[in-house]
């Protein structure tokens, strides 16, 4: 017998930029962020979530125009390839072989690019698809809402829906770059606008008790989305999410620890019980008061401090629970987390705020009187 043992290592390393006007002709952002790759020009594919392309019907004549004028970098673009917005893309793919159609006609290789630009589901729907072509196409995500810009769209994961199941299909592949522009959010709808900001309140709960009494101080207004509070708030929590892939030594989560998913075992279930007529984001809050009432009941934080993070959740709109919640199965939903996680169950929690602790076991009675709870008080 003998054994060659194999290994190397990749080092990855992107951009991530926050611009305003990405696309006038007159940035320098996206002509420098392609030119990192060299030898130019390259073809584009680019991907456009419907209710962007609806509140930017100009955005395909202002691409052509960016290309135009930055043709050292870029070929013109062609007609985008339009993906329907929100989680749809994600549970029907019928769109997926027209795309791959779309990549083998318009000649794109490994060396060309695929832009998405959209919301968290579009831009993990488009890198999936371009993950796949050629074994990898390289993306550059423009992600344009907050829970996009703030989490979705920033970091090295991919995925669709598949047999019901939320991220069931997907794939780890870092971005050639980010570009996050905040124009884009003046055509948000208020739930889209409040969505992201559940997962700043998540990773402030689980890393920096700072940032969560920036959140809490300013709660007012976030709450009016306020945009200068909006765009400190996107950064400060991009900036979160990207050091922790950064320095975890798991960036593509070979470990059974998921320490960036506070409230997500139950969020990700109450997505799939609602048939996704709640947002992520509106899903993450649910998820985030359950499991911090849980940690107050079970003493690992104190009252006053799940107390404070209700407060935080009231103030920017965010409902404590939903129809859902009472169809939620805990164990199974449990269990349904640990399959996709793999290994054994490994659930984030607090043992204060700005401190995350993983448990490998839930009381279940408990928790299902903190849903009880959850379910009478709103
Ligand atoms: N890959 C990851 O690491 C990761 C992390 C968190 C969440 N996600 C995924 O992100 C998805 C949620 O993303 P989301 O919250 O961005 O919502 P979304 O992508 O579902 O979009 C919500 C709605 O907003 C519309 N929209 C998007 N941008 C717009 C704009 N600028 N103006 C007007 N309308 C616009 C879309 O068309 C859609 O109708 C979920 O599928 C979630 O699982 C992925
Ligand atoms: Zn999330």
């Amino acid at each position: 017998m003998r054994t060659i043992e194999q290994s190397f290592s990749v080092a990855y390393r992107y951009p991530v930029v926050f611009t305003r006007g990405a696309f006038d002709a007159s940035s320098p952002i996206v002509h420098d962020v392609v030119a990192r790759a060299g030898h130019g020009p390259h073809r584009v594919l680019v991907v456009i979530d419907s209710g962007v392309l609806a509140a930017n019907p100009d955005l395909p004549e202002r691409l052509h125009a960016y290309a135009a004028a930055h043709e050292d970098v870029l070929d013109p673009i062609p007609e985008p390839f339009v993906l329907p917005g929100g989680e749809g893309c994600k549970e029907d793919l019928s769109w997926l072989a027209d795309f791959h159609r779309r990549i083998a006609d318009r000649g794109i290789c490994r060396h060309s690019f695929v832009f998405a630009i959209g919301g968290g589901s579009v831009v993990d729907a488009a890198g999936y698809a371009a993950a796949l072509a050629h074994r990898g196409v390289r993306l550059i995500r423009f992600p344009t809402t907050v829970l996009a810009q703030n989490d979705a769209g920033i970091g090295v994961k991919n995925a669709v829906n598949f047999c019901g199941r939320k991220n069931f299909v997907g794939t780890f592949v870092p971005p050639f770059a980010v570009v996050n522009d905040f124009d884009y959010l003046a055509s948000l709808d208020p739930r889209d606008l409040r969505s992201g900001i559940a997962e700043a309140v998540k990773v402030s709960l689980i890393k920096d008790a700072d940032f969560f009494q920036r959140l809490y101080d300013r709660r007012e207004a976030l709450g009016r989305f306020d945009s200068a509070e909006m765009e400190s708030m996107i950064v400060r929590c991009a900036e979160l999410h990207l050091e922790h892939i950064r320095t975890s030594g798991d960036p593509f989560e070979l470990g059974s620890a998921r320490p960036l998913d506070f409230g997500h075992w139950a969020a990700h279930k109450l997505e799939e019980l609602s048939s996704y007529e709640l947002r992520h984001g509106e899903a993450v809050a649910i998820g985030i008061a359950l499991d911090t009432l849980y940690c107050s009941r079970k003493g690992m934080i104190s009252e006053a401090e799940c107390q404070r993070v209700f407060e935080v959740l009231d103030s920017l709109g965010f409902e404590r629970s939903h129809e859902a919640l009472g169809r939620l199965e805990i164990e199974s939903a449990l269990d349904d987390f640990r399959v996709h996680l793999g290994g054994e169950l490994c659930v984030c929690l607090l043992e204060g705020i700005g401190r995350a602790v993983d448990v490998g076991a839930i009381d279940v009675l408990e928790m299902q009187r903190c849903v009880d709870l959850l379910r009478g008080r709103r």
